[in-house]
């Protein structure tokens, strides 16, 4: 995909649902005593890679006029098949916790980008629950024999991580008794607001613990899932730094576990503000409205990003990065050794992107430490097949000089199908 630079961003917009409330709601849907009906689900291929890994474990879902109709009160079947995951590592690993709790043996494959990511997190709760989880390096394929019986436990999580915590929290169901998971830093928390909006009570405690009794049901019903937030973080960040720029985004979610971008860049110098706040199923949504231009110089603090805020920041750090080559004294990101773990090592893959513009990079084991401000130049950008990557150069590109390209940029699918098309219509030139 070739770029050109903008001169503005302008517009109103509505984006698909959130990526990791669909997964999500759909697990709580296939898993519910009652129909369910779910309007704007993501259309992430992500997203698709849950839905098919549900039908082929017998799950029946029917797309009707853009909602899905989730039957209800049925019991998941050994699947015929391996469950291909894709490059989704929420399916991969919320799935393993679901499936630990079922009395059958299923196996779990993912493309070559997830048969490379770590896996021990989730096989250790989830062994020490009572499945068995076979695997030969700690990475995918994994094979899990679940069982119906198992034992609840309460885990100190190693690592900041909703997609372990949800693991531990969804196999919690089929346990008897109290299931407890204790987290170092809060990580999004989208499981535990759907378990309650949905019938199965979860305590959370002021030491970050999050508590259920297993053996509760959900009741299914519907749900409208927000619109994506990180999707919405790239389209933020290019109205920020052209400008002119006017950009509206509605209904949007504004979860407070993964808001935390729109208060990085407000204390780097953005004017944005959230109106028409509501919920759904505990989730809470709104507006977004961003006016352009960079208001004020940002403190030394504020252009440090570290320790406990990063779970909350972890998707949008490349494009905070990104962000941070145009603010006055740089930016600092530190103990995010976590994003060389995703679909790419993406501190790696974001400083070597981010010179090839011409910033100035300094990686560090668990940062990058990015000069500002430069203006970037126009040039050859590799996605790693990594759509995060390719979103966050994407919005490099409309403020370099010259054109740039993204090489493997069909990636974005894998998060927002829709990207381009969007970034084309709200980017004037
Ligand atoms: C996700 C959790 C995060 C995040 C990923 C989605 C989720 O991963 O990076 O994009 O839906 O739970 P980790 O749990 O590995 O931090």
């Amino acid at each position: 995909m070739r770029i050109a630079p903008a001169r503005l961003i302008e517009g109103r917009i509505r984006l698909p649902g959130d990526k990791s409330i669909s997964h999500r709601a759909a697990l709580i849907a296939a898993l519910s005593s009652g129909s369910s009906e779910i309007s704007n689900f993501s259309t992430a291929r992500d997203c698709a890679s849950t839905l098919a890994c549900l039908q082929e474990l017998g799950v029946s879902i029917e797309n009707k006029a853009g909602k899905l109709l989730f039957a209800g009160g049925q019991k998941l079947a050994a699947p015929k098949k391996s469950l291909d995951c894709g490059n989704s590592g929420s399916t991969l690993r919320i799935l393993a916790g679901v499936l630990a709790g079922h009395n059958f043996s299923a196996e779990l494959v993912g493309d070559e980008s997830l048969s490379s990511r770590p896996m021990r997190r989730i096989i250790e709760p989830l062994e020490l629950m009572g499945a068995k989880i076979q695997t030969t390096d700690g990475k995918a394929p994994l094979r899990v024999r679940g069982s119906d019986k198992l034992t609840p436990i309460t885990y100190k999580l190693p690592i900041a991580s909703a997609q372990v915590k949800s693991a531990i929290l969804f196999a919690g169901l089929n346990a008897e008794g109290r299931t407890t998971v204790i987290e170092t830093s809060p990580s999004r928390d989208h499981t535990e607001r759907l378990f309650n909006g949905f019938g199965v009570p979860i305590r959370t405690g002021a030491d970050f613990s999050v508590t259920l009794v297993g053996r509760a049901r959900f009741s299914g019903g519907q749900m409208t899932i927000p619109g994506d937030i990180s999707s919405a973080a790239y389209f933020v960040a290019a109205a920020m730094l052209l400008p002119e720029s006017r950009l509206t985004i509605e209904g949007v979610g504004l979860n407070p576990t993964r808001a935390a971008f729109l208060s990085v860049l407000s204390s780097w110098g953005a004017d944005i503000s959230t109106a028409d706040l509501q919920t759904e199923r505990n989730e809470p949504y709104g507006t977004i409205n961003v006016s352009g231009g960079i208001t004020r110089v940002a403190g030394q603090a504020e252009r440090t990003l570290s320790q406990s805020m990063i779970p909350s920041l972890i998707d949008e750090l490349p494009l905070l990065a990104v962000v941070g080559s145009q603010i006055s004294g740089g930016i600092q990101i530190r103990d995010a050794e976590e994003l060389r773990l995703k679909e790419s090592d993406r501190l790696a893959t974001t400083a070597v992107n981010l010179r090839a513009m011409g910033a100035e990079v300094e990686e560090f084991e668990d940062g990058l430490s990015v000069l500002g401000p430069t203006q970037l130049r126009g040039a050859r950008i590799d996605s790693h097949d990594d759509h995060r990557i390719a979103m966050a150069f994407s919005i490099a590109a409309l403020i370099a000089e010259g054109e740039t390209e993204i090489d493997g940029s069909e990636c974005v699918a894998i998060s927002f199908p829709e990207f381009f098309g969007l970034l084309n219509s709200l980017a004037l030139r």
